[in-house]
């Protein structure tokens, strides 16, 4: 939780531990900082040539001051050009605030904020921003230190009164999407012993409560008996069960369109008796990353009541060896009848969201479907850890998906999902193979044709988040440890939707 207040009195008026304001490149001492420099801090333009501070983006300075007879921090946040309109700067400017107010204790912070055009955006989403990325910069995963990391922070927004409703409208709906993420990053650091699949399921249904939701859920048994032999192969190995859940939000609106949210579950993924490596083996409890981004989308959006449907659907399953486990050459059918050589256990994110799409298409109907999944190492290494790997050949919805992702900064990069790689996932002794043919590469693209034999006819778009899910490095508002990935584009999407 962080608390927010908006005032138009001038910075230094209000009792504070950091003073914090954005500066352009190439700024010159005016306004405020011209006060501060005569009245507080006359070697400030030393400071700032000494450390080179130019206000270039991404670049912050933090000088001491005594103020109300008190030392206090005073944060200079680089905005970067005047031209650039790139409400990116802005997000890891807040970052950086952040973490400095983290590092020296301030508890309190007076932030002038900049103007919205200066970032290209309006009041509304300037606001909305603001909460979202200092939420997503709190977040520490303390749950299991004997003392709590996380800091609590007040911030005092500066800003022209003719802003204030708009802003505050930003700042409470950003409020409810930062702590939708920061829900998800903490299910995804829990460990695997902590969310096993009957504790992801509880969650969902917690969540259902909570935002009074329709829930349906599945059990191992009737998993079985429905013949989703994917989602059921991928759990044999496990003494845990496998689950199925849906939730389902119904807008007011009548004759709303419904997008449907399918995210992959994994809690653990030892790769089955396709044994992963150790070392790729280490960081498996965030293969469920995808099913917590699209059960936190829909806590998220039932707050914010867009006038859109939504069903979300989570299979969710442990994948290990054992005696009782899925083999290497053996086949197995799924919901929608078709049959899958399982050549690799390793490969099981597609075979449980195979059933999960063919079951949600079906009996929903809906206008799109969108599946985030931790899928392929292939992607994660062709993008590394910043964009996210979009597939579809649906251009209107790829089209919305990628404007989510340049407003929300969750961003995204389209592959060739071209008709040509299809033939990579032929098998000689069933409808389709869980890995592709060597001789095609492109693990990230075959696994998600691999998924289209489960999409009859909806507009659908898979994104694969391997990459972006878990530990990307030198983001500000990022920290070691889950990331949130597809929250905020879901949320996006969502409440965007045309
Ligand atoms: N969970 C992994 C994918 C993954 C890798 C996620 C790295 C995050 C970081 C997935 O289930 C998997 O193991 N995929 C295999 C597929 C292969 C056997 C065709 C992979 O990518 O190696
Ligand atoms: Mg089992
Ligand atoms: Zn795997």
């Amino acid at each position: 939780m962080i608390n927010y207040t908006i005032s138009s009195n001038p910075l230094l008026a209000h009792k504070a531990d950091a003073y914090a304001l954005f500066v352009p490149e190439d700024f010159k001492l005016t306004g405020h900082l011209k006060d501060i420099a005569q009245d507080i801090i006359p070697d400030l333009e030393a400071l700032l040539a000494k450390h080179e501070f130019t206000g270039k983006a991404q670049s912050s300075f933090l000088v001491h001051m005594m103020h109300d007879k008190e030392t206090k921090c005073l944060i200079l946040l680089g905005a970067g050009k005047h031209n650039e309109k790139n409400v990116e700067i802005y997000r890891r400017a807040l970052g950086s605030l952040v973490r400095l107010a983290e590092q020296y204790q301030c508890k309190k912070i007076a932030l002038e904020l900049p103007e919205p055009s200066f970032f290209g955006i309006k009041a509304e989403d300037l606001g909305q921003e603001t909460s979202v990325v200092t939420l997503m910069a709190q977040y520490h995963f303390d749950e299991f230190f004997k003392e709590k990391r996380v800091k609590e922070f007040e911030f005092v927004l500066v800003a022209d009164e003719a802003c204030r409703t708009d802003l505050q409208k930003g700042l409470d709906s950003g409020s409810i999407i930062g702590t939708a993420v920061n829900k998800a990053r903490h299910m995804i650091d829990m460990p695997s012993e902590h969310i096993t699949p009957s504790e992801l399921a509880a969650r969902a249904k917690e969540v259902a409560k909570e935002r009074g939701l329709k829930v349906t859920e599945f059990k191992e048994a009737e998993i079985v008996n429905m013949g989703m032999g994917g989602l059921a192969a991928v759990s044999k190995g496990s003494d845990r069960d496998c689950h199925l859940m849906i939730l389902e939000y119904k807008s007011e609106k009548k004759n709303a369109p419904t997008l449907a949210f399918v995210g992959k579950g994994i809690t653990f993924d030892s790769g089955g008796l396709s044994l992963k490596p150790a070392q790729y083996m280490e960081t498996m409890k965030e293969d469920m990353s995808g099913a917590a981004a699209v059960l936190e989308a829909i806590d998220a959006l039932a707050q914010l009541n867009p006038p859109v449907n939504i069903v979300v659907a989570m299979p969710i399953s442990e994948n290990l060896p054992s005696g009782k486990a899925t083999k290497p050459g053996d086949i197995i059918r799924f919901y929608n009848g078709k049959t899958a050589e399982v050549r690799n256990t390793d490969a099981e994110g597609r075979l449980i969201l195979a059933d999960a799409l063919s079951y949600v298409e079906k009996h929903y109907n809906p206008d799109a479907m969108i599946d985030v999944a931790t899928l392929t190492g292939a992607c994660a290494y062709a993008f590394g850890p910043f964009f996210t790997g979009m597939m579809s050949q649906h251009h209107d919805l790829e089209q919305k998906v990628q404007e989510a992702a340049n407003r929300t900064g969750d961003r995204v990069w389209s592959l060739p999902f071209h008709d040509d790689y299809k033939a990579a996932i032929k098998s000689k002794i069933a409808d389709i193979c869980n890995i592709g043919n060597p001789s095609y590469r492109a693990g990230a693209i075959t696994a998600g044709f691999f998924l289209q034999h489960f999409v009859e006819k909806t507009p659908w778009v898979h994104l694969d988040i391997a990459g972006t899910a878990f530990d990307v490095p030198d983001i500000s508002y990022y920290r070691a440890g889950a990331t949130g990935a597809a929250v905020r584009l879901l949320i996006d999407v969502a409440r965007n939707w045309k």
